[in-house]
């Protein structure tokens, strides 16, 4: 059951910060506004009111937190009133209730790893993308994000409202289209950045596309053009993004960047293909960018996942037999999760990461190291 997390004043407290402090126990927050109300008995009643937000298996993060959000308008707008709610249990188990002031005002609120840390994410399309995965726990962590959405064509602004949709009730810091091959894109984020944090701390860059027609085709037969976007977009922009950020002097001293890679870039995988070649550009450039920003304090790794199934992912040719491959190969036999991606992307984030660079770390379930097929490969139910 429910610790209470601390005291923060009534201003502070919004969805973001209550979903920030969610975890595997209950955390509770105290809101400190003052309810009022004259009575003939008593002239003056005050109360302090306590919202707490019991989150013990949390599979509706977002859920949860919009529904903290309404509580906490709900606690504004009947603020002047005389109410008393004793705690209820939704699917979010979310309970208000009123306590005297001395109940709470001592305690302390638990840290984040990412507690006054603030960075950057470009990558997200839906809430299946890894960049999101990762997202989830950087907030989780108290990380401050500033956004980037692939630009809209035409009127309709869909990708802004679908990742808008995602990031905004999290309390983005900011979301801005970019292309990464627009380098007045990455400077306007830049230097968005640059007015709302001064600093950052963190980049994920967690961005891929080449042409369908090249990507599914031998290598052999890729286009030039379909190879110079696929390149421009899956390798070269991690450099842009780092180069705009730098030529900003926008890195703490403490900082972390990361992209996300696939195994396809460090052995052959039939249906891969172009892709493949992309990563191994990528990979490489992470060892050069960390040599190059490490003197000045700043990290640059990349995670090898395993397949997920994304929007991207699926326009990777074999992509269900992948998942098939990874279930009967790799020594753990199973595939991994976008969670899984998402804690490793986060601790490679953070500051419990401070002594690695230049790395390129397989969140795969050991596939890549195996070099034959285990003995039960074929026998497994699944595989
Ligand atoms: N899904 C997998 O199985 C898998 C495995 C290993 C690595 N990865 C890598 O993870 C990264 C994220 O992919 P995902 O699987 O989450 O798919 P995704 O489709 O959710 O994310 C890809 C992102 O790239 C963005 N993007 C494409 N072109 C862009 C451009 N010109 N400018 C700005 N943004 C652009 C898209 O808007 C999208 O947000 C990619 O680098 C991908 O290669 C994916």
């Amino acid at each position: 059951m429910g610790i209470y997390g601390g005291v923060l004043p009534l201003e502070t407290v919004n969805e973001a910060n209550c979903y920030r402090h969610r975890g595997p126990i209950s955390i509770g927050f105290k809101i400190s506004g003052v309810l009022r109300r004259r009575s003939r008995k008593f002239r003056l009643l005050s109360l302090n009111l306590q919202a707490w937000l019991c989150a013990a298996d949390r599979p509706g993060a977002c859920r949860e937190s919009l529904l903290l959000r309404r509580l906490t308008t709900f606690a504004q707008l009947f603020g002047h009133q005389t109410w008393w709610m004793s705690s209820f249990r939704a699917s979010a188990r979310i309970g208000l209730r009123a306590v005297p002031h001395h109940v709470t005002e001592e305690r302390d609120l638990k840290m984040g790893l990412f507690e006054g840390k603030k960075g950057l994410v470009l990558g997200i399309a839906n809430d299946r993308s890894i960049a999101w995965a990762i997202t989830e726990q950087l907030h989780q962590q108290g990380a401050e994000i500033g956004f980037t959405h692939l630009p809209d064509a035409g009127d309709r602004p869909k990708n802004e409202r679908k990742v808008g949709k995602l990031v905004n009730p999290i309390g983005a810091k900011f979301l801005m289209p970019c292309n990464v091959c627009e380098d007045s894109d990455l400077e306007a984020v830049m230097e968005k950045a640059a007015a709302e944090f001064g600093k950052i701390d963190f980049i994920l860059h967690s961005i891929a596309f080449a042409p369908p027609a090249d990507l599914t085709g031998p290598t052999w037969a890729a286009s030039r053009e379909g190879f110079r976007l696929a390149m421009e977009i899956s390798a070269y922009s991690l450099l842009a993004v780092c180069g705009a950020a730098k030529k900003k002097d926008l890195f703490s001293e403490n900082s972390s960047v990361l992209t996300l890679s696939y195994f396809g870039g460090e052995e052959v995988i039939p249906g891969y293909n172009l892709m493949g070649i992309c990563k191994a550009a990528l990979e490489c450039e992470v060892r050069y960018l960390a040599s190059e920003l490490g003197p000045e304090g700043t990290r640059v790794n990349a995670i090898s996942a395993g397949p997920v199934k994304t929007v991207s992912a699926q326009g990777v040719g074999d992509f269900d037999q992948m998942l098939e491959l990874y279930k009967g190969m790799a020594p753990m036999r199973r595939n991994i999760t976008a969670e899984e991606v998402g804690k490793t992307g986060m601790f490679l984030l953070s500051d419990l990461a401070s002594g690695i660079s230049a790395e390129i770390v397989h969140v795969d379930c050991g596939f890549s190291k195996m070099g034959a097929p285990p003995a039960d490969f074929g026998q497994s139910k699944d595989a």
